[in-house]
C-alpha cells in the first residue's frame, strides 16, 4: 500500500514508453520489502515522499524544494547539490534530498560488476533512485542525507576507485562521444582525450577557482554526438585535413542499391531509389563533388567536412589519414546575455598522446579568464565583452579567414596605436597651423 495517493502520477504509468512513475514505485516497494535485510541509512520509505511531494507538485503547479542548499565532502568545494523539501512534516524522507554527481567513464561503459558496487552502496546510504546520467555526463545519485555525504566519498574512493564529479565555479566533469570505440568517424582517441583532461585538471574540477562553471566536450567527428559545440565552453571536434577516401566499387555498389544509404537509416519510409545525384552530389554544401561516368569525384579543397556524404555512404567514402581536432570556445545557454555556441578559435591541433597541444590551448584560455572574467561571466561573454581578437591573441593563434563566417559590416574598428603611423599623440595646435578655426 503506496504511502501518499498519487493519482495525477498514477496516469503516468499508462502509455509505451519506460515509465518513471512505475519504477520509483518498484524501488518503494523494494524497500519496504528490504529482501538484502539492510540497515537503510536514511529513511526506507524516501521514494514513496518523493512521489508524495510531486504529486502535492503536479496538483498546485509549484516547486517544493526550498532554495539552495550549501553541502560536500572535506577537500572538495563542489560535487554534491544540497536540497531540502519546503514541506518536511508532510514528506520528512525527502526533508535532505541531496544530489550526488559521480564522474563517469569516457563513453559511459560499465560492467555489471562496477554498477552492482555502486548500487549496494547506494541502496544503503541514498534513495536507491539515479539518473543516468546527468546532461553533462556524471553518474548522478539522487537524494540523500547530509551525514551520508562523507561516507558515500569514503566508500566510492575505497571501495570503487571512483571520484566526485563537478560543480560550481569550475571545470566541470568533461564528457566525450564513443569516438574510437565504435565509430569508423572518430578522427581521434575522444574518450583518452577526456580522460586525460579529466586527470590533468582534477584541481580545477573539485577545488572552485574560475569566475564561474567551464566544461569540455569532445566530439570525434562534425556530427557532434556529445554536442561539444552547443554544450560545453572549450568544444574539441575531430577533423582531417587530407582527402576524403573514397572506394569506388562501394559507391557503385550504393548506386546499384547492394547497400543501403545512410546505413539503413531512413528504411522506415519509402524514399524510392538512391539517387547519388539528389542525395548526396547535390546536398553538398560546397559543390565540391562530382559524378561522373560511374566515379565519384571531390575536390579536397573545396570540402568543408561537413561529414554529408561520408553519412550517407558510410562504406564508400571515409574520413582522411592527416587527423586532428578544431578547438572552439564560448558556447553557452541564455543566461546573461543570450544563448552562444562556440566559435571557432583553432582550426586545427594535434589530438594525440598527452593532448598537449589542446592543454596548452586550455591553460592559455584560462589564464587570461580567470584574471579578466567578471564574476559569473561565462567565456562566451567574457569573448563577447573583450572581443574574439582578445582571445586569439591570448592562444597564441594567428587571425585567419576560418576565424569568421563572415567579416564586420560595421567600420568601428580599432587599430593598435603602434600599427598607425605617427600614434596617438597629436598636438591641436599642429593641425590648427593648416587649419583655421
Ligand atoms: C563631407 C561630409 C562629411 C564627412 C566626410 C564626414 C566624415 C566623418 C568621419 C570620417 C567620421 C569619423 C568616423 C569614425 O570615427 O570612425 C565622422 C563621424 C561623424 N559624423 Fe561626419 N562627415 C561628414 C558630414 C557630417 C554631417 C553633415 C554630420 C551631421 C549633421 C555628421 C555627423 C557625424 C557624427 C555624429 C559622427 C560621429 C559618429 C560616431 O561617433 O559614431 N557628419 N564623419
Ligand atoms: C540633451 C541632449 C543629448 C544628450 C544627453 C546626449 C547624450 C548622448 C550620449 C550619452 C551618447 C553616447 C556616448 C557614448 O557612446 O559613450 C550620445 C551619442 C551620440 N549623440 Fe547625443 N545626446 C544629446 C543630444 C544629441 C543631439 C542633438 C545630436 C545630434 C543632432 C546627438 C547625436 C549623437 C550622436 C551622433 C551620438 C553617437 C552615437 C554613436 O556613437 O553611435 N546627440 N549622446
Ligand atoms: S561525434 Fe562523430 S566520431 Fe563521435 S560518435 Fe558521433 S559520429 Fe562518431
Ligand atoms: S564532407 Fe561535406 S563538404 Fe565535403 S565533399 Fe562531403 S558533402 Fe561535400
Amino acid at each position: 500500500m503506496a504511502k501518499h495517493a498519487t493519482p495525477m502520477l498514477d496516469q503516468l504509468e499508462t502509455g509505451p514508453w519506460p515509465s518513471f512513475v512505475s519504477d520509483i514505485k518498484q524501488e518503494a516497494a523494494m524497500r519496504a520489502a528490504n529482501p538484502k535485510g539492510l540497515d537503510y541509512q536514511i529513511p526506507v520509505d524516501c521514494p514513496d515522499d518523493l512521489l508524495g511531494v510531486l504529486e502535492l507538485s503536479y496538483n498546485d503547479g509549484e516547486t517544493h524544494w526550498k532554495h539552495g542548499g550549501i553541502v560536500g565532502v572535506f577537500g572538495y568545494g563542489g560535487g554534491v547539490i544540497g536540497r531540502y523539501c519546503d514541506q518536511p512534516e508532510m514528506f520528512p524522507g525527502v526533508a535532505h534530498f541531496h544530489t550526488v554527481r559521480l564522474n563517469q567513464p569516457a563513453g559511459k561503459y560499465y560492467t555489471t560488476d562496477f554498477l552492482r558496487q555502486l548500487c549496494d552502496i547506494w541502496d544503503l546510504r541514498g534513495s536507491g533512485l539515479t539518473n543516468m546520467h546527468g546532461a553533462t555526463g556524471d553518474i548522478v545519485l539522487l537524494g540523500t542525507t547530509t551525514p551520508q555525504l562523507e561516507e558515500i566519498f569514503w566508500e566510492v574512493t575505497h571501495n570503487m576507485d571512483n571520484d566526485l564529479g563537478g560543480s560550481g565555479s569550475n571545470l566541470r566533469t568533461p564528457a566525450a562521444c564513443l569516438g574510437e570505440s565504435r565509430c569508423e568517424y572518430a578522427c581521434y582517441d575522444t574518450q583518452a582525450a577526456s580522460y586525460n583532461l579529466t586527470m590533468e585538471y582534477q584541481d580545477e574540477l573539485h577545488r572552485p577557482a574560475f569566475p564561474y562553471k567551464f566544461k569540455f566536450k569532445f566530439d570525434g567527428c562534425p556530427n557532434g554526438c556529445v554536442a561539444a559545440m552547443a554544450r560545453s565552453d572549450f568544444s574539441v571536434v575531430g577533423t582531417w585535413k587530407d582527402s576524403i577516401k573514397i572506394d569506388q566499387e562501394a559507391v557503385a555498389a550504393y548506386v546499384a542499391g547492394e547497400f543501403k544509404p545512410n546505413a539503413g537509416a531512413h528504411s522506415g519510409k519509402d524514399w524510392g531509389a538512391f539517387d547519388i545525384e539528389a542525395e548526396v552530389i547535390n546536398r553538398c554544401p560546397s559543390a565540391a563533388m562530382k559524378w561522373e561516368g560511374g566515379k565519384l569525384a571531390i575536390d579536397r579543397s573545396e570540402c568543408v567536412r561537413c561529414m554529408h556524404c561520408i553519412n550517407t555512404m558510410p562504406r564508400a567514402l571515409h574520413i582522411g589519414d592527416e587527423r586532428g581536432a578544431s578547438i572552439l570556445c564560448g558556447a553557452k545557454a541564455p543566461i546573461l546575455d543570450g544563448a552562444q555556441m562556440s566559435s571557432l578559435v583553432v582550426p586545427f591541433v594535434e589530438a594525440k598522446g598527452d593532448f598537449d597541444e589542446i592543454k596548452e590551448v586550455v591553460e592559455n584560455i584560462w589564464d587570461w579568464w580567470m584574471e579578466e572574467g567578471k564574476n559569473r561571466e561565462r567565456l562566451g561573454e567574457t569573448m563577447r565583452r573583450l572581443s574574439l581578437q582578445k582571445l586569439l591573441e591570448v592562444v597564441g593563434q594567428e587571425p585567419s579567414a576560418h576565424n569568421v563566417q563572415e567579416p564586420r559590416h560595421n567600420p568601428y574598428i580599432f587599430f593598435k596605436e603602434e600599427e598607425v603611423p605617427g600614434g596617438w599623440d597629436r598636438d591641436i595646435n599642429e593641425y590648427r597651423k593648416r587649419h583655421q578655426r
